[in-house]
Order: C-alpha cells, then sequence, then structure tokens
C-alpha cells in the first residue's frame, strides 16, 4: 500500500512535467504557425486567352435576376473598355505612378477641408476629384439611361452622375453610340430655379449656373466639375428614366455632358455613388433603401464583379457572415465614406499601435491601401519576420517591401487582416496582398503603403477590397464586409 503511495507523488510530477512540456510545445507550435494562404505565384496576371472573346467588349451582362426591391449589375474592369492588347508591365508600373498622385492631391484637399472652421463656399471650390482618380477608377456597368445602354465608370467618391451627351461641343470616344434626349420622350430639362439646382454647389464644388445652351431660353441649369489636371465634363442637368438591371427609376437627375475631356477612354460617362442630395444612392432612396453594395473581381479571373442596390442580402454570394462597423460621421469630410480602423493583424498576430481609433477612408478609386506610418512599419516588420526564404528586390514606387518570386510556383503569404469599430474584419484575399510590378513576378511588392505624416488619414484601397461584398448602408449608417467570390 505505502509503496505503491509512494510512487503517486512521482507519477503525478511526471505526469504534470509531460503536461507543461506538451503545453509549451503548443505554444510554441501555434506561435511558429501563423495563419497562412497559398498564392498561385504566376496564375495572377489576367490575359485574354483565359477569358472568352465576348468579356474583351466594355459592355457587361447584368445577369443576376431581380428580387422585389434590390437588383444586380454586372461589373467589368475598364481595361476591357480599350479593345488593345495590353502592356502589363507598363500599365502596372503606371498605375502606381498615378495612384501616389492622387493620394498627394487626396490628402491637399482633406487638409484643406480640415482646416475651414465654417462650412463655407469656398470650402466647396475645390475640386472634387482629379483626372488622375479618374484613370484608376477602374471599374464600369451597363445601364440604360432613356432606354439607350450607357456603361458608367462607378465612383464611391464623387455624387453627379453624367454621360456624354448630343448635341456634344467637345466629346472623348467612346463604345456605343452618345446619349441623345432629342430622341427620348422621357428625359426633361432641370431647370435652373429649381432645388435639385442649388443641390449642384454640394456634389460638385460648383452652383448651379443659369445658362443657355443651343439657343434654349435661359433657364437651364448648367454644371461643371473640374478635375485637377484640366480635365472636366460640363454640361447642363437633366432628368430620365435609368434602369437598373430590372429596376426602373424615373426622372433620375443626371448630367448631360456637352463638353468632356479627360480620362475616361471608352465609357459613356461616370456614376456618382457619393452622399450628397444628387448621388445616385441618395436618388433612389425610396427603391433601394439606401443601401448598394459591391463586390470587386481582381482583373486576373477575368475581370466579372457585381454592384448591388438594394438591401436584399439574399443577392449576396456571401462566403463568410458579414460583419458590420459604423460609418464614421464628418462633417468637414462628407463627401467621403469614412471607418474606423482599430486593429491589424498579420499571420494571426496583432499589431499594437497607438495611431488606431482614427478614421480611415474606404475608395473605390484609390488602388493601394494606405495607412499611417507607425502602423506601415510594424506591418512590414511583422510580414518580414513572417515570410522568410524568398530572395528580395528593390523597392518600387510608394511600395518598399519587394520580392523576386518568378522562380517559385506557390507560396504562402500570411493572412493581413483588418479589423474595424465594432470587431468587423477584412481578411484581405490571396490576390490582394502582392502587388505585380513585374508581370512575371521578377518583382513583386507587398500592395501596402506609408502614409508621409503620421496625421495623414488613411485610405483602403480598391486592391485590398478585391474578392469582398462590401456593403454601404447610407440610411443605418454601417458598412459591412463579407469574403465573397467576385467571379461566380
Ligand atoms: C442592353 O444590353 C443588354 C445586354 O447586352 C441587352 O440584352 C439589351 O437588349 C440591351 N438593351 C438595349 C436597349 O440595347
Ligand atoms: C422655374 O422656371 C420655369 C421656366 O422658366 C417656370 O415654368 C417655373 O414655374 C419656375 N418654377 C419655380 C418654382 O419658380
Ligand atoms: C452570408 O451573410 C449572412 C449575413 O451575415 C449570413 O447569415 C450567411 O451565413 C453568410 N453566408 C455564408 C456562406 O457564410
Ligand atoms: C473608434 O473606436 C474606438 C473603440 O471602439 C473608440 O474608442 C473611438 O472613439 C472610435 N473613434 C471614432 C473616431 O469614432
Ligand atoms: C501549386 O498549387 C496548385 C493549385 O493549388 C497545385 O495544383 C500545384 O500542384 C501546386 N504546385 C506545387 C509545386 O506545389
Ligand atoms: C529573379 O530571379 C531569377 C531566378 O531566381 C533570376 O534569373 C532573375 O535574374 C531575377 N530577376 C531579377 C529582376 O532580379
Amino acid at each position: 500500500m505505502s509503496k505503491k503511495a509512494s510512487f503517486l507523488p512521482l507519477n503525478l510530477s511526471l505526469a504534470s512535467f509531460l503536461l507543461v512540456l506538451l503545453l509549451l510545445l503548443c505554444v510554441v507550435v501555434v506561435h511558429g504557425a501563423h495563419e497562412k494562404k497559398i498564392l498561385s505565384v504566376h496564375n495572377n496576371i489576367w490575359s485574354p486567352t483565359k477569358s472568352n472573346e465576348a468579356s474583351t467588349s466594355c459592355f457587361s451582362h447584368n445577369l443576376v435576376k431581380e428580387r422585389e426591391s434590390s437588383t444586380t449589375l454586372g461589373m467589368k474592369h475598364r481595361e476591357l473598355c480599350s479593345g488593345k492588347t495590353i502592356d502589363w508591365g507598363k500599365k502596372l508600373r503606371r498605375a502606381l505612378t498615378l495612384d501616389n498622385i492622387r493620394v498627394q492631391s487626396l490628402q491637399l484637399r482633406i487638409k484643406a477641408m480640415s482646416s475651414t472652421t465654417t462650412e463655407s463656399i469656398s470650402e466647396t471650390q475645390i475640386p472634387l476629384t482629379s483626372g488622375v482618380k479618374l484613370e484608376t477608377l477602374n471599374y464600369v456597368v451597363t445601364v440604360e439611361l432613356g432606354g439607350k445602354n450607357m456603361t458608367l465608370i462607378v465612383d464611391t467618391g464623387s455624387d453627379l452622375t453624367w454621360v456624354q451627351c448630343q448635341p456634344c461641343k467637345s466629346c472623348y470616344n467612346q463604345q456605343g453610340p452618345l446619349y441623345d434626349p432629342s430622341v427620348s420622350s422621357s428625359y426633361k430639362t432641370v431647370f435652373c430655379n429649381s432645388s435639385t439646382c442649388q443641390d449642384l454647389v454640394r456634389a460638385t464644388g460648383n452652383s448651379g449656373l443659369c445658362g443657355g445652351i443651343n439657343g434654349l431660353e435661359k433657364t437651364t441649369c448648367d454644371y461643371v466639375v473640374s478635375y485637377g489636371d484640366g480635365s472636366y465634363t460640363r454640361g447642363d442637368l437633366g432628368s430620365e428614366s435609368i434602369k437598373l438591371g430590372d429596376m426602373k427609376v424615373e426622372n433620375f437627375v443626371f448630367g448631360c455632358g456637352r463638353s468632356n475631356k479627360g480620362l475616361f477612354g471608352g465609357a459613356s460617362g461616370l456614376m456618382g455613388l457619393g452622399r450628397s442630395a444628387v448621388s445616385l444612392v441618395t436618388q433612389t432612396m425610396k427603391t433601394f433603401n439606401g443601401v448598394f453594395s459591391y463586390c470587386l473581381p481582381s482583373l486576373e479571373d477575368g475581370a466579372s464583379g457585381s454592384l448591388s442596390f438594394g438591401d436584399d442580402s439574399s443577392v449576396y454570394k456571401n462566403s463568410t457572415s458579414v460583419s458590420y462597423t459604423p460609418l464614421v460621421q464628418n462633417p468637414q469630410l462628407h463627401s467621403f465614406y469614412i471607418l474606423n480602423l482599430t486593429g491589424v493583424s498579420i499571420g494571426g498576430v496583432e499589431l499594437a499601435s497607438s495611431s488606431y481609433g482614427r478614421g480611415i477612408i474606404i475608395d473605390s478609386g484609390t488602388v493601394i491601401t494606405r495607412l499611417p506610418p507607425s502602423i506601415y512599419k510594424s506591418v512590414k516588420t511583422e510580414f518580414l519576420k513572417q515570410f522568410t526564404g524568398f530572395p528580395s528586390a528593390p523597392g518600387y514606387s510608394i511600395l518598399d517591401t519587394c520580392f523576386n518570386l518568378t522562380s517559385y510556383e506557390n507560396v504562402s503569404i500570411p493572412i493581413i487582416k483588418m479589423i474595424f469599430q465594432g470587431n468587423a474584419e477584412l481578411e484581405v484575399d490571396v490576390t490582394g496582398v502582392f502587388y505585380y510590378v513585374n508581370p512575371d513576378a521578377s518583382l513583386v511588392c507587398l500592395a501596402l503603403a506609408s502614409l508621409s505624416y503620421e496625421n495623414e488619414v488613411g485610405i483602403i484601397g480598391n486592391y485590398q477590397q478585391k474578392n469582398q461584398r462590401v456593403i454601404y448602408d447610407t440610411k443605418q449608417e454601417k458598412l459591412g464586409i463579407a469574403g465573397e467570390n467576385c467571379s461566380i
């Protein structure tokens, strides 16, 4: 008895020793095994051979069956509008340069907006968008305006929807015919004395001017949206029936652009999804409840995706559940959708920072996500710690964490997550982690960049929004995010 009993403590301590050892091992293993995903290195560039002939047209099909109060449009990458063979290397490198210029002008605009204490007219005189922005606005949808198919560039950062209009003083080349108000029975002129005309102040930064065009009486509401680089659209406001998929909205107010210049190449015009009264979202509030969402495809997938209007979540093909975060209210930056970034994790490792809790803009027009320098620095450090053993390469433009992966087939990359107020989570898709500066993968870089200064406002770019369902609910002032394969 006593002999047996004397073994007991030893057994116990051995057991607990082994247990502790096991636990320690577990911790080490769990710690060492960071959350990762496999990237197929050479499968990440779109080529025409991967896609069928039809997809090289600018026009997109609206395939999805509509519900009572929702509609879904097919969305395409604008590269497909050009109809030309694309030199991807050149294109990809140019996009980075333009993206940088765009973010710099955006920061200047934010600074100007924030420094005005009163909401004066001068504040709204700042150009809404830069021409550069328009070139980086990559996605187009097809809608019916007055019964005619029009391809529009999608922009969450501006408000007025416009198309090139007959008779046209000066128009750039577009696919398909120009919109002609004279042959549409549903077209109406918006008069200068209307409240709609006055709403233009907020939307475009230029008050609605009373003008007369082509011998009309001086009653039209003229608009100008001017862009930093000399691009602009100029014309008069009209209203028309617009059909988004199967859903028709009457008396939709839009800009009839008689003189348009800039980098809108191929498209008929632009769809404004910002927050002011003339925005498509606000104008269709009764029909769609102020809700729209998109799923941005990665170009390499053959460039299909979707833009949905309405709050029927059954049209989403999300693969994870939707998590919501409040839209931050900032009266000075009223044209932006702003979120509250509360954390970033790399491969499951949460990064500490004192720069969380400030607003970060979510934008469909910026390509590369910009983070405050302190956050970017810890992202870079942790990423390099986990993504080891690959030949490094020199930085390019705004990107400074680069590799030569040309001789690899598959690489395992740490999962990047951005966390927002309310624990909403954006898990960056595997196609949104590396930017290919050279299409042969001899220069690929972490597709995140640092702002110049700690006090600048961060931006979530469209590269990190690929293969996500992003839901803008302007009525409940919240934004939802879920994983979704956009190319289905
Ligand atoms: C617009 O395009 C769609 C899809 O290509 C087509 O089915 C429809 O008939 C077109 N509508 C008009 C008015 O041309
Ligand atoms: C605005 O002007 C139009 C045309 O001059 C006129 O018919 C209309 O009554 C005016 N409306 C208002 C609200 O003054
Ligand atoms: C899609 O999102 C909804 C709403 O959060 C959720 O109920 C559903 O389970 C999600 N689908 C999948 C496959 O996770
Ligand atoms: C962001 O969220 C944090 C944590 O919930 C909160 O303390 C902070 O006030 C929020 N910031 C803004 C700008 O709403
Ligand atoms: C790379 O991944 C693809 C797809 O996941 C797989 O078919 C292929 O066998 C992998 N190649 C290697 C060398 O592991
Ligand atoms: C990338 O690596 C490959 C093979 O490892 C090498 O042949 C090539 O010269 C490298 N390219 C650059 C631009 O460094």
